[in-house]
């Protein structure tokens, strides 16, 4: 039971004789009301959020574009006044309250469920959505609206900040198909709940990177403090010591100044990494949090222009980035030296704005295998523009996670290699070489498959990377309210550690 249809379950108790007499009769009396109110001057539509007129034809052409969705999405909700603000502040009597309704309706849900197996309850997600002040969402997105064309300004390592702002730009994705009316919904894994005790999982909308690149260090530190307060205020988060919240963060350096404070919530990331530059050990990990994938930089390689390239990827690797970057990225520097003039390869210093991405789209469309290396982080947007181009990737970064992984098998979609053999002389190129055709082929077939998972849009589309999200969460479910059902009845200071956690096996007894 999920998505559009949500409203319209109904069983009838009444027999079909009985339904059809039943029909009839209201069939009479919408008639007559209709004459009625329609000769009535002042009658008036009234609509309740759910089904809020966004847009006039049902079967939207979904937007990929982050820019002109966001566009729309703010012409129209500016329209729209927030109905509701879910400011609170928890007292023992409030989390009480919503715990003992939270109790009842999972028992009801759990006895429904034993005479309907084909019910609801394991698969579509409840998912109640925070309504916040203005100034943690739609005053950020305005704030994004109104300078994205000034596209000078450069982060301190060269990126273009609005650009950067749309890669990491999942926190939109996921709540525009969240808030939208469920006419226009297609995801069938979520559900928008309106009443807390019915949720599953509580989203909590805060644009945490726009905030970080758009706003001055103390201005945004500041409105991180007034999040984390108006968060962890609420009776929910009290109850579950934000076990069954949902943080977009996508960016590794977006809410960084307060996130100790909200570390057992669910974490949107865009990779996990283990050097603790970015991550605290004990703040990230895969059973508790979520990988999502970037939003691409090009365009997406459809079936005309996957059929068009082809007999024309000649070039066996190509790179287009900065060759210098820190931490795990200093393999990329080793790789430059150790690819460069070599035969079938193209490895060229990037440069940013608009000629940069379609020198980037172009040459990745050219080439067979595109070199995905560690940059800052683990894992870079870089990866995502090759799948979308239809070149296998590359994948040389020893400590990467990645997105979906208990839905998706990389392996038949891009290639892993060691960054310890990549940098053995001559090594990959002889590798790179002893890759059949045949194999190459399937990869690609592959990968023109699995592009539709990293493709971001508006509305969300089945198999996008936000249905992904929601089927994942989804398997997190029981763990969490399990984790939160202990925690509210264990002795304190007992030896509650508890952990089926991947992350390395030192030190763990330290962590908490
Ligand atoms: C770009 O930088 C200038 C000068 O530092 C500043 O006034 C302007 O607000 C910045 N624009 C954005 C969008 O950050
Ligand atoms: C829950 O609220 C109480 C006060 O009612 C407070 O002492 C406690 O720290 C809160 N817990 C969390 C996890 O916010
Ligand atoms: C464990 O942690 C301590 C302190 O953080 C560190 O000095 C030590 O090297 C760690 N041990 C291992 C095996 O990682």
């Amino acid at each position: 039971m999920a998505g559009k249809y949500q409203r319209e379950r109904s069983s009838s108790p009444f027999s079909s004789s009985s339904t059809i007499f039943v029909s009839i009769i209201s069939l009479v009396v919408i008639v007559s009301l209709f004459f009625f109110f329609s000769s009535s001057p002042s009658s008036q539509t009234s609509f309740n959020r759910n089904t809020l007129p966004v847009f006039e034809n049902p079967e939207i052409k979904p937007e990929l574009s982050f820019v002109t969705s966001l566009e729309k999405f703010l012409t129209y909700r500016s329209r729209t006044k927030n109905l509701h603000d879910d400011t609170a502040v928890a007292n023992e009597e409030s989390v009480k309250k919503l715990d003992e309704l939270i109790w009842k309706n999972e028992m009801e849900r759990v006895y429904e469920d034993q005479f309907d197996s084909a019910s609801s309850i394991s698969n579509v997600l409840k998912v109640y959505v925070y309504e916040m002040p203005a100034k943690f969402t739609y005053d950020l997105l305005w704030l994004f609206r109104n300078t994205y064309k000034d596209t000078s300004n450069l982060t301190s390592n060269g990126s273009p900040v609005h650009r950067l702002i749309e890669q990491h730009s999942i926190d939109y994705w996921l709540w525009a198909d969240l808030i939208a009316p469920e006419s226009e919904r297609r995801l069938k894994s979520v559900v928008r709940v309106y009443r807390q005790e019915e949720a599953d999982l509580f989203y909590i909308p805060f644009f945490t990177t726009i905030s970080y690149f758009l706003l001055e260090k103390q201005e945004c530190k500041a409105l991180y403090r007034d999040a984390l307060k108006w968060i962890t205020d609420q009776p929910a988060w009290n109850r579950s010591e934000g076990r069954d919240h949902i943080l977009p963060i996508h960016h590794p350096w977006s809410f960084k100044s307060v996130r100790k404070s909200v570390k057992k919530a669910i974490w949107i990331l865009p990779d996990m990494d283990s050097t603790g530059n970015w991550y605290k050990p004990g703040q990230v990990w895969l059973e508790k949090d979520l990988i999502l994938p970037y939003v691409p930089n090009v365009e997406v390689c459809d079936d005309k222009c996957m059929s068009e390239t082809e007999k024309t990827r000649n070039t066996l690797l190509f790179f287009r980035g900065r060759l210098k970057r820190n931490a795990g990225g200093k393999i990329r520097a080793k790789l430059g030296a150790e690819l460069s003039g070599v035969e079938g390869v193209v490895i060229e210093e990037g440069t940013a704005g608009d000629s940069g991405k379609k020198a980037a789209q172009e040459g990745m469309r050219r080439s067979i295998f595109c070199l995905s290396p560690a940059g800052d982080t683990p894992s870079s947007a870089r990866l995502f523009d090759a799948i979308v181009s239809g070149c296998i990737p590359l994948v040389i970064s020893d400590e990467l996670e990645l997105p979906f992984e208990g839905l998706l098998d990389y392996r038949k979609i891009a290639l892993f290699v060691s960054s310890s053999d990549a940098i053995l002389s001559g090594w990959l190129i002889t590798f790179l070489k002893s890759i059949k055709p045949s194999k190459i082929k399937e990869m690609r077939i592959n990968i023109a498959k699995h592009m539709k998972h990293f493709l971001y849009s508006h509305p969300a589309q089945p198999l996008g990377p936000e249905d992904l999200t929601w089927r994942m969460l989804a398997g997190k479910v029981s763990n969490i309210k399990l984790h939160i059902r202990r925690s509210q009845r264990v002795v304190k200071e007992s030896r509650r550690l508890c952990t089926c956690e991947c992350r390395p096996a030192a030190n763990i007894t330290t962590l908490f």
